[in-house]
């Protein structure tokens, strides 16, 4: 089994409104099929044997599948790996002592809690805005696990994909024409809260680990329209 040296740069941050700064870690054996998590597992299985406190950090499934991880790694929300969650990440583009910088997604909705770990409730606001379970089987219908990284991915912070996603699949899930105007007026009010505004630079498309298509970011206006100027005899599904 092929093992390599890697130099990582890991941000680390005690509290929420501490000062942060990277640390750095030598990984004796990092191995090219290891996930940027297992890295994280390695480093922080080096520095308990030193007696060192673990670096915090978020995980759930390891399967790309329940949106709870997500850093960044070398400048990339998820990773340099398209369309894959921080869990899925490997590291075999990485050659014997090259150097890899680990730090949290990065936008002002989704605030440092510690080290790697963020805050994620803004996500969970702008659900909560449509009626959660709606919202959620909404999310899960379009296939979006949650996981922040197009909104950290976007220099403008916006939650675009995320909620484009949720605008294209509430209307099936609402009984009337005047809920799925409620509903989309809400999260879209609730989203311009949270997040900023959609440039259509498209990088989310490129971190989404569900592969999300561009299409979905066009829900957002097609609602907006709708919540302002839509027709009441309008079929809900439409
Ligand atoms: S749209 Fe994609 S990147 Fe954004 S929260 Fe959903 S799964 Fe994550
Ligand atoms: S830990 Fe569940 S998606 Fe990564």
């Amino acid at each position: 089994m092929s093992t390599f040296c890697l130099t990582v740069d890991v941000w680390r941050q005690p509290a929420p409104d501490a000062p942060g700064a990277f640390e750095t870690h030598e990984v004796p054996d990092a191995r090219p099929e290891m996930t940027v998590l297992e890295l994280l597992d390695r480093v922080n299985a080096l520095r308990e044997a030193g007696g060192l406190d673990p670096v915090a950090f978020d995980d759930g499934c390891r399967e790309g599948v329940c949106g709870k991880c997500g850093v960044t790694v070398d400048g990339v929300a998820h990773g340099p790996e398209r369309n894959a969650a921080s869990c899925m990440q490997h590291l075999g583009a990485y050659r014997d002592g090259d150097r890899v910088r680990i730090e949290p997604l990065r936008a002002a909705s989704l605030p440092v809690k510690q080290d790697l770990s963020v805050d994620k409730k803004a996500l969970r606001r702008v659900a909560k805005a449509a009626k959660f379970p709606v919202a959620m089987k909404a999310l899960a219908n379009g296939g979006c696990i949650s996981c922040g990284a197009c909104i950290s991915s976007c220099p403008n912070g916006s939650g675009q994909l995320f909620v484009g996603t949720m605008l294209k699949e509430l209307p099936p899930l609402a009984r009337t024409e005047d809920e799925r105007r409620e509903r989309s007026a809400k999260v879209l009010a609730a989203a311009e809260e949270e997040f900023g505004p959609c440039s259509l630079l498209g990088d989310c498309v490129e971190v989404c680990p569900a592969g999300l298509p561009v299409e979905n970011l066009s829900a957002v206006a097609r609602e907006n329209l709708r919540a302002r100027f839509g027709r009441r005899d309008a079929p809900a599904g439409d």
